[in-house]
């Protein structure tokens, strides 16, 4: 490994739809460059085989750009961090084989990064949060994006356990799943979040899922909502049209007071008083907004800046360098041979 004081790493992220590439110095971002996949929308959901090929298509040139902007050679990059898991096979295949091939030619080490590892100590990276601020151990994180839904006690960078999950849909599947049904385009939860705005929270009631302890589960109030706007659409037609502010109020009120809910009995179990959010459905306005009024309470609240919410390179990055730092990768381990986590 080349020794300078600074610790150039490049973070590749491919696991589901965005080819996202990242420089970072030490624990500065530098260049983050997301391109986010648009050929899914006209399936309404990701479809592996197209993301895999799209992820081929464009990891090259979003490499070549990050390295540009940075301003550096790539003779000076001491690592390259990718993704190795949980993700699409396909994707996470074209993501580590090209980081192979590149960390073989310039003869550095190739780290594999667990993505929900990198959500996780994304709050590391310098001013990702909205605190500019990392969080002290120990820490419980709301982990909730597209594929998960997790509460997990944080100990240390590489000490942390799953203390509750979801029994069923993730919350950003269940979100873009009702968008869709509302009329939106994939992935829909973000266009719910703005129109949201305008509406009366209070309109309409769904019931909160009887789930126990930290668990959750989101299948059943999908399909409760389903089942309420399609027999609503059949008295009138214009019935979404006509609601489509209050409905997503609605919806974003009650999945606002499930993540609550269990958040509090987390604190109450473990006696840990500050809480991290991360994963892209961290980026919605409700959720931000109700975890942002537990400081009343002497809760500390992290909540990641917008760019570090949804998929990106940087977190795989900043993993990387920790990693690094305590040798923790091997350079001939195959992709099959990576553990889950660390
Ligand atoms: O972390 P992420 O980029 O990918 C996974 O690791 O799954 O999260 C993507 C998820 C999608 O379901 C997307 O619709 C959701 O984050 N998302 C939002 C918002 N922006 C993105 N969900 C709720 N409100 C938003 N503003
Ligand atoms: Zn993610």
């Amino acid at each position: 490994m080349k020794c300078t004081k600074s610790i150039i790493i490049l973070g590749i992220e491919s696991s589901c739809d965005d080819t996202a590439v990242s420089i970072m110095i030490n624990q500065e971002v530098i260049s983050n460059i997301i391109i986010h996949q648009t050929i899914h929308k006209q399936y309404g959901g990701i479809v592996p085989e197209l993301a895999a090929r799209e992820h081929d298509k464009y990891l090259f040139s979003t490499v070549n750009k990050a390295i540009n902007i940075a301003n550096i050679h790539r003779s000076q990059i001491h690592a390259v961090s990718v993704t190795i898991g949980p993700g699409l096979i396909g994707s996470l295949l074209v993501g580590y084989s090209f980081a192979k091939s590149f960390s073989m030619g310039l003869n550095i080490p190739i780290i594999g990064v667990n993505h929900i590892h990198a959500h996780i100590l994304s709050h590391f990276i310098n001013n990702a949060n909205l605190n500019n601020s990392f969080p002290k151990f120990p820490f419980l994180c709301l982990m909730i994006s597209g594929a998960h839904t997790q509460i997990i006690q944080v100990n240390d960078f590489f000490d942390m356990n799953i203390l509750g999950t979801t029994l069923d849909d993730s919350i950003g599947e269940s979100l873009d799943k009702i968008a869709r049904l509302l009329g939106f385009s994939y992935p829909g939860a973000m266009w719910l979040d703005k129109n949201s705005k305008l509406g009366n929270n209070k309109k309409f009631h769904f019931s909160k899922p009887n789930v126990k302890g930290l668990n959750f589960s989101f299948s059943g109030l999908k399909t409760q909502i389903d089942r309420f706007i399609k027999n609503q659409l059949k008295i009138n037609t214009n019935f979404i049209k006509n609601n489509l502010h209050n409905l997503c109020a609605s919806i974003q009120k009650i999945i606002s007071e499930i993540l609550i809910e269990k958040i509090i009995l987390a604190i109450q179990q473990t006696n840990i008083f500050r809480i991290v959010l991360a994963g892209g459905v961290s980026a919605n306005s409700e959720i931000t907004k109700q975890f942002l009024l537990l400081k009343k309470h002497n809760i500390e609240i992290f909540i990641p800046k917008k760019q570090y919410t949804t998929d990106n390179g940087a977190m795989i990055a900043i993993v990387g360098l920790f990693k690094l730092k305590k040798k923790l990768f091997n350079i001939n381990q195959p992709f099959s041979k990576f553990t889950p986590w660390f």
